[in-house]
């Protein structure tokens, strides 16, 4: 497994889920006390970015639905099915956050057709 610089490590603030693409998979990065902690950008529930979730403490809220995870663990603490974050190793080096995706790990989760037709719609209107 290699270790993939991701972003310069002033680009990831403090508490802020903050979306990334790494090896063609995208992954949220949170800053918590310290350390650095990566998971897949899709909510196992709907697949909704988790990068737009609510996070207090170390519990991230996704935005949809409102199923919550720790994000030091990818547990998840409230909902119904037992769906936790895909987890991946994170962390800050020589000014650079690195991110390690395990070859076994689970295939990425795709994020929500829903949410990307949200977006470009959006995008759209932005522009004209
Ligand atoms: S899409 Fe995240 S809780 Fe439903």
């Amino acid at each position: 497994m290699t270790w993939l610089a991701v972003l310069r490590a002033d680009e990831l603030p403090a508490r802020t889920p903050t979306a990334v693409e790494v090896a063609g998979r995208f992954v949220c990065l949170v800053r918590l006390e310290g350390a650095v902690h990566a998971f897949d950008d899709a909510c196992p529930h709907r697949r909704w970015p988790l990068h737009e979730g609510r996070l207090a403490g170390n519990v991230l809220t996704c935005r949809a639905h409102t199923w919550e995870w720790d994000v030091r663990t990818g547990e998840l603490l409230r909902m119904r099915a037992p769906e936790c974050l895909v987890t991946h190793e994170a962390r800050e080096h020589d000014g650079v956050v690195e991110v390690r995706v395990d070859p076994e790990a689970p295939a990425a989760t795709e994020r929500s057709e829903l949410w990307a037709r949200a977006r470009a719609r959006e995008a759209q209107e932005s522009a004209a």
